[in-house]
């Protein structure tokens, strides 16, 4: 086990660095950036399907379900297709409206877990198109749908998913950037640079990961916190809902993701100095927002913890603690903010002492209902 943990002492740790080549194995063959070209096979095959679908149905569970929460902004922004992102224990049992007309996108690590399964099952059943999105080759999810994109990313074994979530939205950005380039919803230009982005995420991932020793300081200030809020908007909320995640599922400290607007409404009444808040502040999300955010939460006497971008002055000001990640286009940057948040969730586990890769009562696919 350890020669297979390639010298990190955890598998999360492990899976975490892994990312700046996961998500390059996941665009690699398909991303030709220089051309403008995106190649994959299972999307080309079924262009009429998805060009004429009126809408896309996601659905997933758990940190995948996060990634299709991702997908929702990219989807409908590039490529302007009414998407909906169902957890698929819901959708199955609900008596959902779905026709023939419907592209349901169903997302898994695993490709095992049982409810996607049913969910894809029952999709079926009344017409619409399954395309799934799965890392596991050959797995009951991969066999079972109409066709789909593999992530690549190589063995997860680590309950607490981590870069199965970053390759699930690079494949998912590479479908909605092609069919937006089939609807002629973005211009060249915008669709080329996204394009070249898109192939510079892996590096700035690595870059992304360098604050390493430094949100181990942090950790090390916030471990014995009973509660902490996330809070993100845009692109950015499903990313605070998955950051809340990963410090539930292995530390065992209750957090709460939130859309940061939405603070108003009922978190802002938890917060004093006890509550550590993090919140994503990156450049070109909604800035000038978050920030008053920020200053609401200050006010209030909140622990502020910033995922900022690089060179950043105003949240650096108000905030107790940043943590910077490079710039981007705003709907590549889930995948550089979330990189922090898996490593406090990860360093507050191994602080408190905690069973990191197989916490209690959690298993890695759920293939009961
Ligand atoms: C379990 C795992 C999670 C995962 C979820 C969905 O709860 O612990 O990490 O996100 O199942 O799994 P899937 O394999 O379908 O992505």
């Amino acid at each position: 086990e350890q020669i297979e943990k390639g010298g990190y002492p955890h598998f999360m740790l492990k899976e975490i660095y892994e990312q700046p080549l996961a998500i390059k194995d996941t665009y690699r063959g398909r991303l030709l950036a220089d051309e403008g070209i995106i190649k994959m096979a299972g999307i080309e095959d079924n262009m009429k399907r998805f060009l004429n679908a009126d809408r896309i149905i996601i659905v997933a569970c758990g940190t995948s379900w996060h990634a299709g929460l991702v997908a929702e902004y990219i989807f409908e922004d590039l490529a302007r297709i009414p998407v909906e992102v169902e957890y698929a224990s819901e959708f199955r049992y609900r008596n959902p409206v779905i026709t023939e007309k419907d592209v349901v996108i169903s997302i898994s690590q695993s490709g095992e877990t049982a409810d996607t399964l049913a969910a894809i099952k029952l999709a079926k059943s009344k017409g619409a198109f399954v395309f799934g999105v799965c890392n596991v080759v050959g797995s009951s999810i991969a066999r079972e749908t109409d066709a789909g994109a593999y992530t690549h990313a190589g063995p997860e074994i680590g309950v607490a998913s981590t870069k199965a979530f970053t390759t699930q939205i690079t494949v998912l950005t590479l479908i909605a950037l092609r069919l937006a380039r089939a609807k002629g919803t973005m211009s060249s230009s915008d669709y080329r640079r996204h394009l070249h982005e898109l192939e510079l995420i892996p590096e700035k991932v690595a870059e992304a990961l360098k604050a390493d020793k430094h949100i181990q300081a942090i950790s090390k200030l916030y471990k014995d916190s009973r509660n902490m809020l996330y809070l993100g908007r845009g692109y950015n909320f499903p990313v605070a809902l998955e950051g809340a995640l990963k410090l539930k599922e292995i530390s065992y400290i209750h957090a709460e993701g939130y859309p940061a607007a939405e603070m108003k409404h009922g978190p802002i009444a938890l917060i004093d100095e006890n509550m550590p808040v993090i919140i994503i502040a990156t450049k070109k999300g909604h800035y000038e927002k978050v920030v008053s955010n920020i200053q609401e939460i200050k006010a209030r006497k909140g622990k502020i913890i910033g995922i900022v971008t690089e060179g950043d002055v105003s949240v650096r000001e108000l905030a107790d603690h940043v943590i910077e990640v490079p710039e981007t286009l705003e709907n590549l940057s889930p995948l550089l903010t979330t990189i922090p948040l898996q490593l406090l969730s990860y360093h507050i586990a191994v602080m408190l002492g905690k069973n990191v890769d197989q916490p209690r009562n959690l298993a890695k696919s759920v293939t009961v209902e």
